[in-house]
C-alpha cells in the first residue's frame, strides 16, 4: 500500500471513529474581557467589552454542539459568566455562578466547556460577579435545531438578536458601592437596544434591515438590571414561535412584555410600506416611563420612521393576561426527534411543595433582600466545591429554610449561604410568592420548568385547580407580579448545585438567591460529570487532594 493511501485510510478511520463515538461538533472561542469607554446614552462611561465589543459577540450554535470558550480576564476584578437557560446536563461545574465555580482571577484565563445538549432556542450569557452586568459583557446565544429535526415554521430570511435592557450611566463600581452601602440602585437612565439608543433625529443607523415581503426571526431578550420592558415594532405584528427553549403555539402579538432574564423568538414579515420603522422597548410598572428605540429599514425603503410611537399597554393585569395566552405547541418536535408534549407533566404526582417568599428588609441598618428569611451570601469556597471535597461543614449548612415559611417569621432576616437539599429525580412544585409591591423575575439554572400559573394574592393548595396541566410552556424564568404568586413544576433529574435567583440584579446581589443541591446517591458518572481538570480552586479546597473521581 502506498504511503499516501495509508495516510488516507488512517484519516478515514479517525473520521469513522469520531462518528462511532457520536462526538458532537466543537465550536471554539477566545474571549478577551476588558474595560473600555462606551457612551450608549451619549455619556462616556466605563464599559466591559468582550473582544472590544459591547454588547459581547453572539454565539451561534446547534443542538448538542460543544461550545468551548477560553476567557481571558483583563479586568482588575474576579470575573464569571453564566449561560442563562443552558442546562449543562450533569455539569453544574460550568454554570458560572459563585456557588459552583471560583471566579477567574484578574489577568488569568479559564476555559468553559459547555454542551448545549438537547436544547434549542434563544438565550443570553451575562456576568454574575460584582454587578459587572451593569457595564456589559452580555450577549446572545442561539441554539439552532439540527437539520433532521423539523422546526414548526419556514426558514426565515435572516435571524436577528435583539438585546433590550434598562441602563445606568454610572459605572458598575459606583452602583456596587450603592448596594454595599445599603441603598438601592434607584431609577435607570435609559433603555438600550443592542447597546444603543436611537435618537429619532433622522441620523440613526438602522440596527436591522428587511427585504420587502420576507419574514425575519427576531430573538428578543431582556438583559437589563431590573425593569420589565414592553417590546413592539411600529406598524408590524409579531408571531411568537419560541420562548426560552420551547416552541409555542404561534399567536400574533402587537407587543410583548419581556421580564428581566426572559427571551422570546418572534417572526416579523416586512409587509408594510417600504420605509423605516422603529422598534421600541419601554419600561413597565414604573412611575415615569423610559423608552429605548432602534431603527429597522426596508431594503427598498424610502422615508424616515414616523415619530409616533405605538402606545404601551397599561397596568399589570394586561401582562398577566398575556402570560395566560402562552401555550406550548404539543405537537412540534423538541431538540430530540419526539414531540414536545410527550412528557405528560400533569399526570405526575407532586412529591414536594416548596414555597419561596421574597422579602426586603434591613440587616445592621443596611438594605438586604431575602428568600424565606435568609439573605444569601456567597462563601469564598463555592458550595459545589465544598460538597465535592467533603468539607461542607466548613462552608455552609443544608436546609436552613423550611418548605413552608411560617408567616410569623415574615420580618426576620438572617445572612447565610442558602442551600436546600433536593432528592434526585423528585417531581416538585415550587411556589414563588411575592408579598412586595415590585415585580419579580425568578430564574432556575440547570432546568426548564412548567410555569403552570400566575395569580394575584396568596397561594393555597386549592389554587392547584387553576393550574395549566396540559400545555404550559417549559421555560427557565417566570415573572411574579406584585402581591401575587407563580407556580412551577419540574423533575429534579439534573444532578448538581443549581442557582435559583431573582433576575433583578440588585435583589440578587443583596441576597435574593439560593441554591439547590441534587446529589445522585450513586456518585456515578451516568448522573454527573467529574470536576473538570482545569477547574479553578479557591477557599478551603485550594491545595486539598482531589477526591476520588465518580465511577461508572
Ligand atoms: C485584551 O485586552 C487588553 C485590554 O484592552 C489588551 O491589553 C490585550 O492586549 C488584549 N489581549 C488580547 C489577547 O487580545
Ligand atoms: C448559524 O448557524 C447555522 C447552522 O449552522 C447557520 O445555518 C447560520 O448561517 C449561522 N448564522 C450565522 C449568523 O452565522
Ligand atoms: C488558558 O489559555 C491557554 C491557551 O492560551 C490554555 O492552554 C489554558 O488551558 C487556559 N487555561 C485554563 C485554566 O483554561
Ligand atoms: C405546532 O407545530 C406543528 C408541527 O410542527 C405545526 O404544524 C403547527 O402549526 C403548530 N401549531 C400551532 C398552533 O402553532
Ligand atoms: C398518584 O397519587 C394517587 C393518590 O395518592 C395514586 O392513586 C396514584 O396511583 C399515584 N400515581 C402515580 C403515577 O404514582
Ligand atoms: C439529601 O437528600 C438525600 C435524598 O433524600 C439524602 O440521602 C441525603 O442524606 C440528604 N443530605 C443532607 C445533607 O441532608
Amino acid at each position: 500500500m502506498g504511503e499516501k493511501k495509508f495516510v488516507l485510510l488512517l484519516c478515514f478511520f479517525a473520521a469513522a471513529m469520531s462518528t462511532i463515538r457520536g462526538e458532537d461538533p466543537y465550536l471554539f472561542f477566545t474571549w478577551n474581557v476588558s474595560y473600555g469607554t462606551i457612551a450608549p446614552l451619549g455619556v462616556p462611561q466605563q464599559g466591559i467589552l468582550i473582544n472590544g465589543q459591547f454588547p459581547g459577540p453572539n454565539i451561534n450554535s446547534t443542538t448538542n454542539n460543544n461550545v468551548v470558550v477560553n476567557i481571558f480576564n483583563n479586568l482588575d476584578e474576579p470575573f464569571l459568566l453564566t449561560w442563562n437557560g443552558i442546562q449543562h446536563r450533569k455539569n453544574s461545574w460550568q454554570d458560572g455562578t459563585l456557588g459552583t465555580m471560583c471566579p477567574i482571577p484578574p489577568k488569568t484565563n479559564y476555559t468553559y466547556h459547555i454542551q448545549v445538549k438537547d436544547q434549542i432556542g434563544s438565550y443570553v450569557y451575562y456576568p454574575t460577579t460584582a454587578m459587572h452586568r451593569a457595564a456589559g459583557a452580555f450577549g446572545g446565544l442561539r441554539v439552532n435545531s439540527r437539520l433532521l429535526i423539523p422546526v414548526p415554521y419556514a426558514d426565515p430570511e435572516d435571524d436577528y438578536t435583539v438585546l433590550i435592557g434598562d441602563w445606568y450611566t454610572k459605572s458598575h463600581s459606583t452602583l456596587r458601592k450603592f448596594l454595599d452601602g445599603g441603598r438601592a440602585l434607584g431609577r435607570p437612565d435609559g433603555v438600550l437596544i443592542n447597546g444603543k439608543s436611537a435618537k429619532g433625529d433622522g441620523k440613526d443607523k438602522p440596527l436591522f434591515s428587511m427585504k420587502p415581503g420576507k419574514t425575519y426571526k427576531y430573538r428578543i431578550c431582556n438583559v437589563g438590571l431590573k425593569n420589565s420592558l414592553n417590546f413592539r415594532i411600529q406598524g408590524h405584528t409579531m408571531k411568537l414561535v419560541e420562548m426560552e427553549g420551547s416552541h409555542t403555539v404561534q399567536n400574533t402579538y402587537q407587543s410583548l412584555d419581556v421580564h428581566v432574564g426572559q427571551c422570546f423568538t418572534v417572526l416579523v414579515t416586512a409587509d408594510q410600506k417600504p420605509k423605516d420603522y422603529l422598534m421600541v422597548a419601554s419600561t413597565r410598572f414604573t412611575k415615569s416611563v423610559l423608552t429605548g428605540k432602534g431603527l429597522i429599514s426596508y431594503t427598498n425603503g424610502k422615508g424616515p420612521a414616523s415619530p409616533e410611537i405605538p402606545e404601551a399597554p397599561v397596568g399589570w393585569a394586561w401582562s398577566l393576561n398575556q402570560f395566560r395566552t402562552f401555550r406550548w405547541n404539543l405537537t412540534s418536535s423538541a431538540a430530540r426527534p419526539n414531540p414536545q408534549g410527550s412528557f405528560h407533566y400533569g399526570a405526575i404526582n407532586i412529591t414536594r411543595t416548596i414555597k419561596l417568599v421574597n422579602t426586603a428588609g434591613k440587616v445592621d441598618g443596611k438594605l438586604r433582600y431575602a428568600v424565606n428569611g435568609i439573605s444569601h451570601i456567597d462563601p469564598v469556597t463555592p458550595l459545589k466545591l465544598a460538597e465535592y471535597y467533603g468539607v461542607t461543614e466548613k462552608v455552609f449548612k443544608y436546609d436552613i429554610i423550611s418548605d413552608n415559611p411560617p408567616a410569623k417569621d415574615a420580618d426576620k432576616m438572617t445572612m447565610a449561604p442558602n442551600v436546600f437539599n433536593m432528592t434526585f429525580r423528585n417531581f416538585v412544585e415550587i411556589i414563588f410568592e411575592n408579598h412586595e409591591k415590585s415585580i419579580q423575575s425568578w430564574h432556575l439554572d440547570g432546568y426548564s420548568f412548567f410555569a403552570v400559573a400566575i395569580e394575584p394574592g396568596r397561594w393555597t393548595p386549592e389554587r392547584r385547580k387553576n393550574y395549566n396541566l396540559l400545555d404550559a410552556v417549559s421555560r427557565h424564568t417566570v415573572q411574579v407580579f406584585p402581591k401575587s404568586w407563580a407556580a412551577i413544576l419540574l423533575t429534579f433529574d439534573n444532578a448538581g448545585m443549581w442557582n435559583i435567583r431573582s433576575e433583578v440584579a440588585e435583589r440578587r446581589y443583596l441576597g435574593q438567591q439560593l441554591y439547590t443541591s441534587i446529589l445522585s446517591p450513586a456518585r456515578s458518572l451516568r448522573d454527573e460529570y467529574n470536576i473538570p481538570d482545569n477547574a479553578l480552586l479557591c477557599g478551603v479546597v485550594k491545595g486539598m487532594p482531589k477526591p476520588p473521581p465518580y465511577s461508572i
